[in-house]
């Protein structure tokens, strides 16, 4: 069997989290391919309610293997953090798997992280703090540590010199550059040698993993992190995180081949959020976003931010369903919307008087743009927890169909609340099939 990806379609926060932990039951294997702990997945079942950062979704179902693929950044700390948390809660951790060559997050990258953000300023992308853009910077700079180093640590006679080199050159920059506290070495290698040995059991290299776990006819259900808006290439550059969370990006942060992918499914809210800096051209910032905030609890799973609330964007929702070649949608929050007497939808964007329908990729032309809205009725029955399409009212229905013809994908599942038996399955995408990439084979 096949792979099919879990992407977000918008700016992240869309409840790819309670999607992936819902189809879970049919795969084998859940994998993230970039991010790190920037990402909060939140799944809801009957052992709590848990925000995920690093570990998929998929880790509450017994019979899944989840892997932490190698486009990931890892804090090691946060991973062990949350294995604990897992643990306490009765969830059996020994079936993750996490690659050998994800790079490790430090807590340079941290300082680092917090203050560039302090020395942008006004123009600050509103980064989780985290140390993401940080640490992917020093992988490009070739100059990361990455997890299979971190396993070595203890019987690797070359770490401790190189990692002295990459600190001596990190504490240049703290302390001169941002004038903050330097890291020291001596802590930071002692924490290095026991994050090693305690995650060394979980470390393979999960390209092989993937790729016979694939060519045995397995289902592999790729979880995104963030939105494809988000995107460093695809997104509203320079507001954007550091990583690829479309589809493109899966490829790069498994190691598996194309052809494998069979299905890419878009998850969407029913309206959009955005936290951070960097343009929301449906942006509510009157009583109706702020309605909309409080009755989804629109605040950061991460980092408990209040986030930004609009309309739902059709206009940069085909550009990502174009861009990620989505063959199905998946609505969420669709409940939040059961109470407002009608709804917007932003169709095209208006700039200098003229009618545009693509997202123009210049920052200081997209903030120029103002949304052209359709207004929909709305709908006089609860769309919450109903579990089948006939139930919904029809003017939810409309709402539903409407955003499928504008985002050019069928809606095939819908998600009306926050548990695993809220969710409307109009049309099943995992599917029996074949695999017909090429098979791993060794030298012979
Ligand atoms: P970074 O990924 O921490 O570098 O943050 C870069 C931008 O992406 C900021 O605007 C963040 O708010 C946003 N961002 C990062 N991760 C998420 C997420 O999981 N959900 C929503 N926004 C995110």
């Amino acid at each position: 069997m096949p792979a099919y990806a879990v992407i977000g379609g918008q700016w992240g926060d869309e409840g790819k989290g309670k999607v992936v932990d819902f189809l879970a039951q049919d795969t084998k294997y859940v994998v993230r391919y970039s991010g790190g702990n920037n990402a909060g997945h939140t799944v809801i079942n009957e052992k709590g309610k848990f925000a995920l950062h690093l570990v998929p979704s998929g880790i509450f179902w017994p019979h899944v293997t989840c892997v932490i693929g190698n486009g990931v950044v890892v804090d090691p700390a946060v991973l062990l953090e949350e294995l604990a948390t897992l643990e306490d809660a009765g969830v059996d951790t020994s079936r993750l798997v996490i690659s050998d060559r994800a790079h490790v997050i430090m807590p340079y990258h941290v300082a680092l992280d917090v203050l560039e953000e302090r020395s942008r300023g006004a123009s600050a992308i509103g980064t989780t703090g985290k140390g993401i853009g940080p640490a992917y910077m020093d992988k490009v700079a070739r100059v990361g540590i990455r997890m299979g180093e971190l396993a070595d640590a203890a019987a690797e006679e070359a770490f401790l010199p190189r990692l002295e080199q990459v600190v001596t050159h990190k504490n240049a920059i703290i302390t001169k550059v941002y004038g903050g506290d330097p890291i020291s070495l001596r802590d930071l290698y002692a924490r290095c040698l026991e994050w090693g040995e305690r995650l060394k059991p979980y470390i393979q290299p999960t390209e092989v993993v993937l790729q016979d776990a694939l060519a045995q006819g397995e289902t592999v259900l790729i979880e995104g992190a963030q939105g494809a808006l988000l995107d460093i290439d695809h997104g509203t550059y320079p507001y954007v995180t550091s990583s690829s969370p479309s589809i493109g990006g899966a490829y790069t942060g498994l190691g598996i081949p194309p052809s494998s992918i069979v299905g890419s499914l878009g998850v969407y809210k029913a309206y959009s959020t955005r936290v951070g800096g960097g343009p929301l051209v449906t942006e509510l910032l009157d009583e109706t976003g702020d309605k909309i905030r409080e009755l989804a609890w629109e605040f950061g799973a991460t980092t408990g931010r209040p986030r930004r609330v609009g309309w739902f964007d059709a206009v940069a929702a085909r550009y990502s369903a174009n861009l990620n070649g989505f063959t199905s949608v998946v609505l969420t929050r669709l409940d939040i919307l059961d109470n407002f007497s009608s709804v917007k939808v932003c169709t095209a964007y208006e700039l200098e008087g003229k009618r545009i329908t693509h997202l123009p990729s210049s920052l200081s032309v997209l903030e120029r743009c103002k949304p052209v809205y359709e207004e929909i009725e709305g709908w006089d029955a609860p769309t919450a927890s109903v579990t089948e399409m006939e139930k919904l009212p029809r003017g939810a229905l409309a709402y539903v169909r409407r955003l499928e013809e504008l985002i050019g994908v069928p809606v095939d599942l819908i998600s009306t609340g926050p548990h695993r038996e809220e969710t409307v399955v109009n049309r099943p995408f995992i599917k029996k099939g074949e695999f017909r990439g090429a098979k791993p084979r060794s030298l012979p």
